[in-house]
């Protein structure tokens, strides 16, 4: 369990982190999402005390990570995968954290093969590629067998293979009963493995939902349909809860509150002959840059006049 209240985190004239409140629960897999700069690795280094609040406070499992007797065996974080020495192998690197904390090298042996190193364990960590890093990073993050785990942009890097291990490996470890706190700017990669989604932008808070009512109330899930009698299928569909929109003249109408198959079988029976059924789900990106359209801090800049204003400086 993680529990922020009011954490702010300012450096000189900016806010990182503005006020943030809100828990990470056991459980479940929660996805911390915000745009680039929004406030998240500021957070997740509060969380586990690299960084000391302005204001506010965040604790874990009942109390300051710093308080804890044993805090590898409490919070399992990655935060900088590449945080290394470059000549030590995996292996000794794995387990000169495990000493500290007198964890038995059986237990460095398990993440190893959990993270998918085995064959490369006792080669220099310096000389790791990107994935293998971030790998490196997630098997440090276990090593305490904690009950708190918090990655900061894990799948970085990684290959197909690797995503998928991801999405499995945080799931399991939520269906085991851990806190699970992830952090991504990609709400397509979040969307397949969180349950619960925290959204920031310019360090604020924006949304505290799950991924279906984020869905809801982008706009829910729409039905495209045409039908030969257009004005008949609206009459026979009215209903509560049941919105239905569509230029007059067109064959085409945009149905909500009812699903495809509820609309057919209504079709079906009024013997109104239907030429398309669609389901359109709002896709959650969609429904994510929405929500952080204002508080996107770094734009592409993609109009011709800023590109000619660049070229007129040049
Ligand atoms: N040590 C620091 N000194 C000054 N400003 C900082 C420092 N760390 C972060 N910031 C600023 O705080 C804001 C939040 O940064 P942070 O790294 O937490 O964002 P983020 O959500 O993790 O972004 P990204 O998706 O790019 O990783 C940014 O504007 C950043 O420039
Ligand atoms: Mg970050």
């Amino acid at each position: 369990m993680i529990e922020a209240q009011q954490l702010t985190k300012r450096y000189g004239e900016k806010t990182a982190v503005d006020g943030l409140d809100f828990d990470v629960k056991p459980g479940t897999v929660t996805g911390f999402l915000g745009p680039n700069g929004a406030g998240k690795s500021t957070t997740m280094r509060m969380i586990v005390g690299l960084d000391a609040p302005t204001s506010g406070s965040v604790i874990v499992n009942g109390r300051h990570y710093a308080r804890h007797q044993a805090p590898l065996q409490e919070v399992g974080a990655l935060l900088e995968a590449k945080s290394i020495h470059p000549g030590r192998s995996a292996y000794n690197h794995l387990l000169a954290l495990a000493l500290t904390h007198g964890i038995p090298r059986r237990r460095v042996d398990e993440v190893i093969e959990l993270a998918g190193l085995g064959t490369v364990a006792r080669k220099r960590a310096g000389a790791f590629s990107l994935g293998m890093g971030q790998r490196l990073g997630i098997a440090a993050a276990l090593l305490g067998d904690p009950q708190t785990v918090m990655l900061d942009e894990p799948v970085n890097g990684l290959d197909p293979e690797g995503v998928l291990w991801i999405r499995n490996l945080l799931k399991a470890l939520a269906d085991e009963g851990r806190t699970v706190f992830v952090s991504s700017h990609l709400m397509s990669e979040m969307a397949l493995v969180a349950d619960h989604l925290i959204i920031v932008g310019r360090g604020r808070l924006l949304a505290d939902t799950t991924v279906a009512d984020l869905v809801r109330e982008a706009g829910g899930d729409t039905v495209q349909v045409a039908a030969q009698d257009p004005a008949r299928l609206r009459e026979v569909l009215a209903g509560p809860g049941v919105a239905i929109t569509g230029r007059s003249g067109s064959e085409e109408l945009q149905v909500t509150g009812l699903s495809a198959r509820e609309i057919g079988l209504k079709a079906a029976e009024h013997g109104i002959a239907l030429f398309e059924l669609t389901a359109r789900t709002v896709s959650l990106e969609e429904a994510f840059m929405n929500l952080t359209r204002d508080a996107v801090e770094y734009h592409g800049s993609t109009t011709v006049e800023t590109l000619e204003t660049v070229g007129s400086n040049a």
